[in-house]
């Protein structure tokens, strides 16, 4: 039997333990290297579909595929050992029917190894969460700005300034809980709102652009780390700028090659004492 001690995942059950209690730290992760660089500090890596506009350049998620989440979560897990990860269903995955999210939920589980999936959606998403909960995978929610549906909001916009708009997000928070997912992002959403969701609705609130009262906290990585230089969300705070590093050195590498700097003697391979 092998002595080597097994670090144990921070499990969907320890997460939902949060409610009302230490702060959810969440980051998402798209590859092994920076999963790893993140698992000690967070409590949950989530693999969002953002990942499409990040990673691949995409104008919108809109154009993720199952296999696209699949590859990037699957190197997520690989690359951790510490954090729960949750895997984001992409467009098109899950909206059609309970049976269609199932199996594409299960392909997700059984191909990343992840803990979770997330999905976005409130109401009409309920009896799907249901399907799956009852039959064994656990699921976030998302409500509130839902990027999924940038179409039919008209853009990227907070949510829930009307009355009529505020009042349709608490019945989405409410109907995610009840359905039994074990926690969901708030995203894009004012903050008093936000902020009474996480007061009355029972299970952990994970804000983005919500709310220093939700239950937990989650920003896109290279949005804080300063290397997704696109544009910067009012709601993302920047504790680093790597891009810019990442710049400066690949400049003073072309120096370096140009100048015939680089590789320098310690870099090149000699031959074996005797010569050939
Ligand atoms: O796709 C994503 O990264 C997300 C988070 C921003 C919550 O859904």
């Amino acid at each position: 039997m092998s002595t080597a001690v097994q670090m144990k995942r921070i499990s969907v059950p320890d997460i939902a333990r949060h409610k009302g209690g230490d702060p959810v730290v969440c980051l998402t992760a798209y590859s092994a290297p920076m999963a790893g660089f993140l698992d000690s500090a967070v409590d949950l890596l989530l693999v969002g579909d953002s990942l499409g506009m990040v990673v691949y350049g995409l104008p919108s998620t809109l154009g993720v595929t199952l296999d696209m989440m699949i590859a990037h979560g699957a190197a997520v897990v690989r690359g951790s050992s510490r954090a729960c990860v949750v895997v984001d269903m992409p467009f098109g995955s899950y909206q059609e029917s309970p049976q269609q999210a199932y199996r594409n939920a299960a392909r997700v589980m059984a191909e990343t190894g992840c803990q979770a999936v997330k999905l976005e959606g409130g109401t009409e998403m309920a009896e799907t969460i249901a399907f799956l909960v009852a039959r064994g995978i656990p699921v976030m929610g998302h409500v509130g700005l839902r990027p999924q549906s940038v179409h039919v909001a008209g853009g990227f916009r907070s949510h829930g300034r009307s009355e009529a708009e505020a009042m349709a997000i608490m019945a989405d928070a409410r109907a995610v809980a009840q359905a039994g997912a074990f926690s969901f992002v708030i995203e894009g959403t004012v903050e008093p709102l936000a902020a009474r969701i996480t007061r009355e609705v029972p299970v952990p609130t994970i804000g983005i652009g919500a709310s220093p009262q939700c239950d937990g906290q989650v920003l896109v990585a290279e949005d804080l780390l300063g290397l997704f230089a696109d544009f910067t969300p009012k709601f993302v705070r920047r504790y680093a700028e790597l891009g810019e590093q990442v710049s400066a050195a690949a400049a003073a590498y072309a120096d370096d090659v140009r100048a015939r700097r680089f590789p320098g003697p310690e870099h090149c391979f000699g031959l074996p004492k005797g010569g050939a």
